[in-house]
């Protein structure tokens, strides 16, 4: 028997990825789902996108590319910060990575050693606190409740606060709750971190897909933060596999050493791709998206409600909704079963996300579209009404 490494053990499978197999064999038996389970939007990669990604191909750039990324693609997120958020970073601090996932690991392998303890948030992106137990350190949580639109401050952050926490890990828009942080309390984190000497690792994987004002960007407040983002979500090109990580100009050398190790470059025909989502009429798309989303999240939320399910604050931000099922069940993963096998509708239990009050929400995702998410509604006032 081949012995496996002990932090294995330690590692969580996502509890929807079970639900997501049944739901996949349900539907092979000739069943319908509705899935208001999965993490993308149902959109494809925008044209030009695809077209970039083609002529890559055919133009034999189908080599590494440096470590850090293709220059011109750094160039190109460096002018987005400066036109979007008015935020001057240099391409020098812009690291290219395969998604969001290739950005978290480099970030938490530069910043945690054996030991450490590293605070996120609870509920939170699963992925974090599995990372953190890779690298053989201690995750603590930090508890947001619904009653304050599931939002972190620098109160809750004080009050969970530990001896040893070098690491702060964060994401705004959130998921599961699509909560945004304004940028006030940005400020008052990074402020509340740098006094304890701890960093802050901002996820902004989420950002350009919000519903009311644009979400700040950790960028604005401090340059001592790692901010992650992705082309996955609002870019639409989540199976590219590409992300980037901003990090402070001093960490560059560290962090370009460990993505030579780690996977010596990001997918070069994913890179070429990515030129192409900057151009206007590509970015207009991408707005006009994000007006279809907002539909969806303005007909979905109230009807979950209507239903019984208590989501106390719309959603802010992501295409996400944290739902209270209280109501319904004490047992959020028992109800998420129960609602595919009777039903047909796949959403994901709160288990996933943490610990705290997990067997009391579940997570909807509008990430299919609008007949959809109505049958599914459908669905749902039948089995719970
Ligand atoms: C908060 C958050 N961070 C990071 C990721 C990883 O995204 P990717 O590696 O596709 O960029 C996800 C994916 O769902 C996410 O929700």
């Amino acid at each position: 028997m081949t012995e496996l490494a002990a932090r294995l053990a330690a590692i969580e499978p996502f509890r929807v990825m079970a639900l997501l197999a049944r739901a996949r064999e349900l539907e092979a038996a000739g069943r319908s789902i509705v899935h208001m389970e999965i993490g993308e939007p149902d959109f494809e990669s925008p044209a030009a996108v695809v077209a970039a990604g083609i002529d890559a191909l055919q133009r034999g750039r189908t080599h590494y590319t440096p470590a850090a990324g293709l220059p011109a693609l750094r160039e190109s997120i460096a002018s987005y910060y400066a036109h979007r958020y008015g935020v001057d970073v240099p391409p020098s601090r812009i690291l290219i990575t395969p998604g969001a996932s290739g950005a978290l690991l480099l970030a938490m392998a530069a910043l945690i050693n054996p030991g450490a303890k590293v605070m996120h948030t609870d509920p939170g992106y699963p992925c974090n606190r599995n990372f953190v137990r890779l690298f053989d350190a201690e995750p603590v949580s930090v508890r947001l409740d619904a009653a304050d639109g599931f939002r972190l401050d620098v109160q809750r952050l004080r009050e969970a606060w530990q001896p040893g926490i070098r690491v702060l890990i964060l994401a705004s828009p959130s998921n599961p709750t699509g909560a945004v942080l304004d940028a006030g309390t940005l400020r008052e984190i990074a402020a509340f971190a740098h006094k304890r000497g701890a960093t802050v690792i901002m996820d902004e994987i989420y950002h350009g897909l919000v519903y009311g004002e644009p979400a700040p960007t950790m960028l604005a407040c401090t340059d001592e933060a790692l901010v992650i983002n992705s082309f996955s979500k609002y870019f639409g090109m989540t199976g590219w596999r590409l992300g980037w990580l901003v990090a402070p100009q001093a960490m560059i050398p560290g962090l370009d050493r460990l993505a030579q190790n780690i996977f010596l470059a990001a997918p070069t025909m994913a890179q070429y791709a990515a030129c192409a989502v900057f151009k206007a009429d590509t970015l207009a798309q991408l707005e006009e998206r994000r007006e279809v989303l907002r539909q969806r999240r303005d007909f979905l939320v109230p009807a979950l409600r209507d239903i019984g399910f208590g989501i106390d604050a719309d959603p802010q931000g992501a295409f996400y909704a944290y739902a209270d099922c209280s109501h319904f069940s004490d047992d959020s993963q028992a109800l998420c079963e129960r609602l595919l096998e009777d039903v047909g509708v796949a959403i994901t239990p709160g288990l996933d996300f943490g610990a705290h009050q997990a067997s009391r929400f579940v997570r909807f995702a509008w990430t299919t579209g609008m007949a959809q998410l109505e049958e599914g509604v459908r669905r749902l006032r039948e089995a719970l009404s």
